[in-house]
């Protein structure tokens, strides 16, 4: 494999990545080029547009996409700009609507992304423009995977599922409904989007499994957000049941998890019992999941993790998917996607997303800290001085093993997967082929 530029600045052998990585603009431009431009990266959920007409403005990368439905039902995902002059089509976050009616000159297209009107088309344009060829530019591959729509723009990347590797097993835990029925999810209230002065790894390298930062939400925990919190207890979330082991895993494809594995003799522990109606739900469904799943599967419990690049989620508490847009080299973008089980009873529902947002967000209890730490830690990363010396990943260096070809599993807290994250990262902003990206050269 050829040397490229980008390569001395990981070194995971020696347990070092360079601040360039966190504030160079060099960096940011090889990742919108390299990186963005081909990964697949997660767009929206189909519950946010559930009808014919309905659109979603989203994101990849820097660039603003359109995801919608088009009056045959079929999910779309359109890069956000007109073919004209470029004005952005769609200036709303979302809603619904026949066309998407440019602002400027007003050429209109339908939501299949077809352009279907051009205002004085037969006295300005007629016999030279054609207006098939001037359709919205569409994403070459989408995927719809329960419910969670990810797109790329590489024709070439290999099919989502791929793409997903064994992760897959593990974004289910996120994805399905808690009584284990497979996509039987779906978002509740709005999108909570807010900016951080940071570079967007620092979440999701956080999310892959940094439980080591625990020490930085002590406040929170001795305040006590937990769904139990009126009853006197404690902490962020639930508490655990009683030898339930942390496993952390990470893939080829770059992809990070840190999923809990119940004991094999596991009960429902009290979650909710401040709220008779929401524990007498989640007790319904842990009992339906193991009869469902069988009890091997049942053990599992997704906590946190990442897929490449740029999506990570909350598996249990609070239920959420969340995207680190990138603003430059030094601001993100955060986007929070709560979800719900979709045939959950509207109490739960309401239950849910109040806790939610006790929890994370701009105003939430322990995700505050969070900004703070990523927000102080770019800023003092960002001069010349401070560039000059490299981060420290030595955490566990040689504590995980080979569970499957290309995986390494380890039930310690430990910056594998982050070091594991950046070997794949330094070979999408190298511009490395798809065999390389999947880990397939090393399998
Ligand atoms: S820029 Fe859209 S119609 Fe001119
Ligand atoms: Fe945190």
């Amino acid at each position: 494999m050829a040397e490229h530029r980008f390569d001395h600045l990981v070194d995971t052998a020696n347990g070092t990545i360079s601040r360039e990585l966190f504030v160079s603009d060099d960096v940011h431009r090889a990742e919108q080029e390299h990186l963005f431009s081909r990964a697949w990266l997660f767009i929206g959920h189909e519950s946010q547009i559930p009808n014919p007409g309905d659109f979603f403005t989203s994101r990849m990368g820097e660039e603003s996409v359109i995801l919608c439905r088009d009056r045959a039902s079929k999910v779309h995902v359109f890069l956000n700009t007109c073919r004209h002059r470029g004005m952005k089509v769609c200036r709303y976050d979302e809603g619904n609507t026949p066309l998407l009616t440019c602002p400027y000159h007003a050429w209109s297209y339908s939501l299949d992304g077809k352009l279907v009107g051009v205002p004085m088309y037969d006295k300005l344009y007629e016999g030279v423009l054609d207006r098939a060829a001037w359709s919205l530019i569409e994403v070459p591959q989408l995927a719809n995977y329960k419910g969670a729509v990810f797109a790329t723009w590489d024709p070439l990347a290999p099919p989502f599922e791929e793409y997903l590797g064994g992760a897959r097993d593990h974004l289910d835990l996120v994805l399905d409904a808690s009584e284990g029925r497979a996509g039987g999810t779906e978002v509740v209230g709005g999108i909570q989007k807010w900016i951080v002065p940071s570079n967007w790894k620092f979440g999701t390298e956080n999310f892959m499994g940094d439980s080591y930062h625990n020490v930085s939400h002590r406040s929170v925990d001795l305040v006590g957000i937990s769904p139990n919190a009126r009853s006197g207890i404690k902490g962020r979330r639930a508490s655990e049941l009683p030898g339930t082991e942390h496993v952390w895993l990470s893939y080829p494809q770059g992809h990070g998890v840190h999923s809990l594995r119940l004991p094999v003799e596991n009960e429902y522990v009290d979650a909710f019992r401040d709220e008779p109606e929401v524990e007498a739900y989640f007790r319904r469904c842990y009992d339906e999941r193991k009869t469902r799943l069988g009890p091997e599967r049942s053990r599992w419990v997704g906590l946190v993790g990442s897929i490449f690049p740029n999506l990570s989620f909350h598996g249990r508490q609070p239920h959420s998917l969340f995207v680190w847009h990138p603003h430059g080299p030094r601001s993100m973008e955060v986007w929070r996607f709560y979800l719900v089980d979709r045939a959950a009873p509207e109490p739960v529902k309401d239950f849910l997303r109040h806790y939610y947002m006790r929890y994370s967000g701009p105003g939430g209890m322990t995700e505050q800290d969070d900004m703070e730490n990523w927000n102080y830690a770019t800023a003092a990363s960002s001069g010349t001085i401070a560039r000059r010396y490299p981060y420290n990943y030595q955490q566990s260096m040689h504590a995980s093993v080979s569970s499957a070809p290309g995986t390494m599993q380890t039930t310690q807290i430990n910056e594998q997967n982050s070091r594991d994250f950046y070997r794949r990262w330094v070979d999408y902003v190298s511009n490395r082929d798809w065999n390389v990206l999947m880990g397939r050269d090393v399998l």
